[in-house]
């Protein structure tokens, strides 16, 4: 089953025709490595190459929307509709030659985002979702695991930022999933896959702190869709503003939810 809808269409072309560039792009980082200037501005050029891609495409599509995206920011239109765009998310790991890295596009309506998609180009995988229609793999529904003993999960997180707040709370976060459960927990180095991953039943949850809008705006429809439930680590609502955020399957958020705020 496909999922298709006119704002979907628009996103996922808008992706393809970036995702070209990107692959292309990324080819060239082996050779970089080795140089005495390193990758890091190519990668610069990348990333701002392929969010005008995005732009102009969305744009064409969806002249009035308004979009925030990582690298330009703000674009004021209307504001009821909103793209939130991270035009590489995983940019480490692209800068290494690590392929585990996307383009993450959420849409926004009245303040609630209502469809995203993450794809990551190297594997080809599209993750879609759209408010009210379910959350698709490659036209493939999805949905979150049914595991519910945390010893038998694999959870995901991400940084810490070198902030010192941030990163020393971080790292207690850390050290009481790690002391108090046996759970595996892997760092891969793109926040967008780590939710898609857990819309996907691939893992069975994730937590990080000091996300932006565009690391999350996709998966956060995504994990939604698949049944998955989004709260801050309080078990709130309030995971955009308090910039913490926990995904997890249907069954393990309380007790993710107790760790996290012990
Ligand atoms: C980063 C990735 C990473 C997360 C960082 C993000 P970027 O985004 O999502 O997994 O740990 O906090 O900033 O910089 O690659 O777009
Ligand atoms: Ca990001
Ligand atoms: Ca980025």
């Amino acid at each position: 089953m496909k999922l298709t809808s006119a704002n979907i269409n628009v996103m996922v072309k808008a992706c393809r025709k970036a995702s070209k560039v990107l692959i292309r792009d990324f080819g060239e980082i082996e050779n970089l490595q080795v140089s005495l200037k390193g990758p890091g501005d190519y990668v610069s050029a990348a990333d701002k190459k392929v969010e005008k891609i995005l732009i102009d495409e969305l744009q064409k599509a969806r002249p009035n929307y308004s979009i925030l995206s990582e690298e330009i920011g703000e674009i004021n239109n209307d504001q009821s509709f909103k793209w939130i765009i991270d035009p590489i998310d995983g940019t480490s790991n692209f800068l290494h030659g690590i392929p585990h890295f996307a383009i993450s596009i959420g849409l926004e309506h009245n303040k609630e985002i209502i469809c995203g998609i993450i794809y990551d180009p190297i594997k080809d995988e599209m993750f879609v979702a759209e408010k009210g229609n379910g959350a698709y793999l490659n036209n493939q529904r999805m949905r979150v695991s049914a595991r519910s003993k945390l010893k038998d999960c694999i959870i995901f997180t991400g940084g810490p930022r070198y902030d010192s707040v941030n990163r020393e709370l971080s790292l207690k976060e850390y050290n009481s999933f790690s002391s108090k459960i046996l759970t595996p927990i892997r760092k891969l180095g793109s926040a967008s896959l780590d939710m898609a991953y857990v819309a996907a039943g691939r893992c069975d949850g994730f937590w990080q702190r000091n996300l932006s809008y565009w690391d999350i705006a996709a998966g956060i429809i995504l994990v939604k869709e698949a049944g998955g439930f989004v709260t801050d680590f309080s078990g709130g609502n309030e995971y955009i503003q308090n910039k913490t955020i926990l995904v997890t399957n249907s069954k393990i958020n309380k007790e993710m939810n107790d760790i996290l705020s012990s």
